[in-house]
């Protein structure tokens, strides 16, 4: 299959007039199209543009309103609660994070949890906006049901992704733990399927709660390292619906249905790094500490350690650099549904390349 290698600024310009010419205001397109383009830029594909067609579904199905103003609910010098009225995750997301960080700058710290949402994208995203420069930044999410308890046969609840991001110091600045609760994301299921390979055992269960390798007998994903997976999904939970007395994961909606909310619950967590130590001494710490992670002796054939988010951070210098890596299929998509909206996407088939 033919790869296309885009331009992340055209991309992202081209996704914002598309979300605009749906009915969005300029700030939240750009909200939107910068949340999609940056998980692509990190090569988290299965969060990128890829998902341009369901949220115009979900906008144009009624699934995500565009009339929600996210009030805030409820709110204290270090907490909040947004009610995002089953608008969009990334709208949502730019408003907690910017109430999370003021509160943040005056108090030390802040939490700002929203209620009845859509899905809000790649974790680490948030994460980073959070952190910015001097700040340690949080986000979590609930989703739509793929998990069940260790030994269950029906699900309970999402594979509910956490992050945590840090500016550590300059040479490090995308320090970002950002991962699902599941063993792997569906995603790396379906693309192995695709490609005829295995998949191995230990990632899905059947109807029964039987281990399977067949995606066809999928019924759900495992906990990542089993219980404490389940544990830390509970905890998503715990920072997310229960704070903002969301929806409770059972009962959200699937997020593929275009015409109803998924009603997710989030959590966006902010700590001034300043209210705790002098930021240069905390920042030439976490650089000496990653330098001496880099150091450590590895086993025959092995790459040097990393710290989490190096490998994204690297992959955004290069399609930074050469263009994001878009196949053939999605940009066939894409110049379609431009073509539908009006917005020309001809500049996608520019440049073929042979990257993955
Ligand atoms: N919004 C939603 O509903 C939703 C649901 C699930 C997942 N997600 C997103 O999906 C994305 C993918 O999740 P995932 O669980 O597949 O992540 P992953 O397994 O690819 O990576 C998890 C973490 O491990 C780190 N890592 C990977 N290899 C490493 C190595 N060799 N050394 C050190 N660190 C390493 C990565 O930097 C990352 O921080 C995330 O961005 C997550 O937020 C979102």
């Amino acid at each position: 299959m033919k790869n296309y290698a885009v331009d992340a600024e055209k991309l992202e310009n081209f996704t914002q007039r598309l979300f605009r010419t749906a009915g969005l205001s300029d700030a939240d397109a750009s909200a939107v199209a910068e949340l999609l383009v940056h998980a692509d830029l990190r090569n988290v594909r299965s969060h990128g543009v890829l998902r341009v067609a369901p949220y115009l579904d979900k906008i144009e199905h009624g699934g995500a309103s565009l009339r929600s103003t996210y009030p805030v609910v409820h709110e204290t010098p270090v907490s909040a609660v947004i009610d995002a009225e089953g608008g969009l995750g990334a709208v949502a997301g730019t408003k907690a994070v910017k109430i999370a960080r003021e509160k943040a700058q005056k108090a030390g710290m802040a939490l700002v949890a929203v209620r009845n949402g859509n899905h809000f994208g790649m974790a680490g995203h948030w994460a980073m906006k959070l952190a910015g420069e001097d700040c340690i930044g949080f986000a979590c999410s609930t989703t739509d049901l793929t998990m069940g308890a260790p030994g269950s046969r029906e699900p309970f609840l999402g594979n509910n992704p956490f992050a945590f991001a840090v500016k550590a110091g300059d040479k490090y600045p995308e320090f970002c733990v950002d991962m699902a609760t599941s063993t792997v994301a569906m995603g790396k299921c379906k693309d192995l399927a695709k490609r005829g390979k295995a998949i191995p055992s230990g990632w899905m269960l059947d109807k029964d709660g039987n281990d399977t390798t067949d995606l066809s007998k999928c019924y759900m994903m495992t906990t990542m390292a089993g219980h404490k997976g389940f544990g830390i999904a509970l905890v998503v939970e715990l920072f997310s619906t229960f704070l903002a007395g969301g929806v409770l994961s059972p009962d959200i909606n699937n997020q593929d249905l275009p015409d109803v909310p998924e009603l997710s619950s989030q959590a966006f967590g902010c700590i001034r790094i300043s209210a705790f130590r002098d930021l240069t001494e905390f920042q030439k710490s976490a650089e000496e500490y990653i330098d001496r992670l880099h150091k450590l002796p590895m086993r025959e054939g092995m790459p040097a350690a990393r710290y989490p988010g190096e490998i994204e951070y690297g992959n955004k210098q290069i399609n930074r650099r050469e263009g994001v890596v878009l196949p053939e299929t999605l940009v066939r998509d894409l110049i379609e549904i431009g073509a539908k909206h009006g917005v020309d996407g001809s500049f996608l088939k520019q440049r073929e390349t042979d990257r993955q």
